[in-house]
Order: structure tokens, then C-alpha cells, then sequence
């Protein structure tokens, strides 16, 4: 692993001025507010699906006060389609916590803003940089990329001992001009975005080519180096679509905890059996299993198994929940794949028959 490369802040900052992404919506502002909610969203998310969601968040949510002021629903239904809800739930308690705790300011350190929910390490140095100026140094997913090839730093990453001297380099290569750090950060970012690619990267364009270790050993596409595996899982679900002419459909609230806590869904059960027994005798005819399909999530695959079946006016007696029409329930919190099922309809499967 090489020593310090000299003028590598300089560098990413200038590369950054000239060739840097300089009008995504979030840009051009140092309000931490809304700083903070475009770093939250493009936690595990491009840029261009943000970028709607983020436009419609500022226009209903203008400042912190109206977002800690929303009800919980109206914010999952917001950010529905988005995912990884524990960020919408965070977001949200974040919001209050600022308003009820710092007076409706966000704190002005890296190291104040990460005791906030849903703010780690590198969104708080993030926030810090872009808004105040602070040397903190980020190191996200995109950027153990530029750093690791750039140090040619091979120890493996997913050993939290090697995270932590990985950390400290990047320290190390801060710009020593605090008024540089947000053009610094964002171009670490872009960097990593656009350029030091996980495979493919197009080293000829890159500003810290002449400095790059991996570059010059000619292997840049081996680092970072992560041997830890996700250790993945996978669970079946039935769906019940219950459906009535009219285009509405049932829909319950999740439990608090667990999977998709708090976001409307279709009646989940754990097989076909359970799914037959809890419908009415007089809709169980109409039941027709539809194209099962797998979700994947970070760490688990969903199989899904939807069942649709064709209903009267009458609740459902027997299930939680209740009619949504087909205005009311595009505006609710709904898991990705729920969503997808209701928009799209089904169509039916080949598996298995009416019962
Ligand atoms: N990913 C994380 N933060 C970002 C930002 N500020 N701009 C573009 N992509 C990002």
C-alpha cells in the first residue's frame, strides 16, 4: 500500500468544478434540512429515482417542523415505492428529535448530527461537509472504491478493524481548506459514481489517475477487497388480492415490528391452505392463484405467491383490515411488491388451478 498521494484533494476538487455533477436538486444550498433528506434518500437508491420523490417531499414538507408534524402514514406513503422503509420511519423520528430536542435547527457537527436516527457516520460527515464546512470525511460504498484503489489499500473491508483504518486514511487526505470540503465531498461522490466503477472503470478520465496505486499495478477492478458473503434466506408468502368490481381492494396495516412494519398490504399467510380457510365460503370459489414471483431483499428472497379472488360489497369477516378504493390506495404506504401487484393487476399463473 503506498503512502499519502500528494495533491489528491486538489484534484478531486478541481476535476469536481469542471466535471462534477453541479445541478442535481439537492445541490447549490447548504440548508441541512434538505441536505439531510437527499442524503437519506439516495442511501441504497440512484439518483434519478430520487430525484421525483425528493421534489414532492420538499413541496409537501418545506422544513423540518412540517415533516416532525405529519402523521407517520403520510410520510410512508410519500416515500412508498422508494423501500427500505426503516429509512422513512427514521427520517420521520429524526424530524421530531431536531424539533423537539435542538429547537427546529439540525446540529452543526458531524459527530452531534450522527446521534440522530437514521444518520451514520458518513451521512453525518456528508451533511457536515456539504452544510458547514466541517473536515469529516465520508466513506460510503462508492468511495471505499476511489480510496481503496487509490491507496491501494487491500485489506479486507468487511473486518471492521480495516473499515476503521480505511477511515482514518481518508482523514488523512482531507483538503486542508475547510471552504473546499463540500466540492471535495461531492467529488468523491461523483468520482465514485461515474468514473471508478466497479468493473469498467474509466481510469483515462480520471483526475487522480497518476496517483492511483491500483491503476498503476493494473488490477483496479480486484479492490476493494470484501470477503464477507450476506448470508441470504428465503421465505414463502401467500397474498390474498381480494378485490370487489368496483377496483377496490383489502388492505391491512402491518404490525409495528418486523417486515414492512406499519405499510398497508395484501393478507399475508404462510401457505395456500391458510389463505383458502380464512375466505368466506361464498368468495372461495372465485380464488385463482397468479403468477408467483420472487422479491429479493437485502437479505432474503421472497417468494410470493399471490391469490386473487373476486368479492361482494360485505367486509371481510374474520381478517384485519378494510376496502381501499382505487383512489385511496395508490396515496398509502405499500411495499414495493404490493404496489407493483395492485398497479400492474394479475395475470394468472401456471401453477396451480381455482380451488
Ligand atoms: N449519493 C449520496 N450523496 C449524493 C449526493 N450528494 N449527490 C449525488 N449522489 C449522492
Amino acid at each position: 500500500m503506498s503512502s499519502r498521494p500528494p495533491c489528491f484533494a486538489r484534484r478531486v476538487v478541481q476535476w469536481q468544478k469542471q466535471h462534477g455533477r453541479r445541478d442535481l436538486p439537492w445541490q447549490n444550498t447548504r440548508d441541512p434540512y434538505r441536505v439531510w433528506l437527499s442524503e437519506i434518500m439516495l442511501q441504497q437508491t440512484q439518483v434519478v429515482t430520487v430525484q421525483d420523490y425528493y421534489a414532492r417531499f420538499c413541496a409537501r414538507f418545506p422544513d423540518v417542523r412540517a415533516l416532525a408534524a405529519a402523521p407517520q402514514d403520510e410520510v410512508l406513503g410519500l416515500w412508498s415505492g422508494l423501500g427500505y422503509y426503516s429509512r422513512a420511519r427514521n427520517l420521520h423520528r429524526c424530524a421530531q428529535e431536531v424539533v423537539q430536542l435542538h429547537g427546529g435547527r439540525f446540529p452543526e457537527s458531524a459527530q452531534a448530527l450522527g446521534l440522530l436516527p437514521g444518520i451514520g457516520p458518513s451521512t453525518a460527515a456528508a451533511i457536515a461537509s456539504f452544510c458547514f464546512d466541517e473536515r469529516a470525511a465520508i466513506l460510503d460504498g462508492n468511495v471505499k472504491r476511489v480510496l481503496s484503489r487509490v491507496l491501494g489499500f487491500d485489506a479486507d473491508l468487511s473486518i471492521a478493524a480495516h473499515h476503521k483504518q480505511l477511515l482514518a486514511l481518508a482523514q488523512d487526505l482531507l483538503p486542508r481548506q475547510a471552504d473546499a470540503m463540500p466540492a471535495y465531498t461531492q467529488g468523491l461522490m461523483d468520482l465514485g459514481a461515474t468514473l471508478c466503477l466497479p468493473r469498467k472503470p474509466q481510469c483515462p478520465r480520471c483526475p487522480v489517475q497518476a496517483l492511483c496505486s491500483a491503476h498503476r499495478e493494473g488490477n483496479p477492478e480486484s479492490l476493494p477487497v470484501r470477503t464477507r458473503r450476506l448470508k441470504r434466506s428465503a421465505q414463502s408468502m401467500w397474498l390474498l388480492h381480494a378485490r370487489r368490481a368496483d377496483g377496490s381492494v383489502w388492505l391491512e396495516q402491518r404490525p409495528d415490528t418486523g417486515i414492512w412494519a406499519r405499510l398497508y398490504c395484501l393478507p399475508v399467510f404462510e401457505n395456500r391452505e391458510a389463505l383458502h380457510a380464512a375466505v368466506p365460503a361464498r368468495a372461495r370459489a372465485s380464488l385463482l392463484d397468479a403468477q408467483p414471483f420472487v422479491h429479493v431483499l437485502t437479505h432474503k428472497d421472497l417468494h410470493m405467491h399471490p391469490v386473487v379472488g373476486e368479492f361482494g360489497s360485505a367486509s371481510i369477516r374474520g381478517l384485519r383490515g378494510a376496502w381501499y378504493s382505487s383512489e385511496e390506495w395508490p396515496r398509502l404506504g405499500l411495499p414495493a411488491p404490493v404496489r407493483r401487484l395492485l398497479g400492474v393487476g394479475l395475470s394468472p399463473g401456471p401453477a396451480h388451478g381455482a380451488a
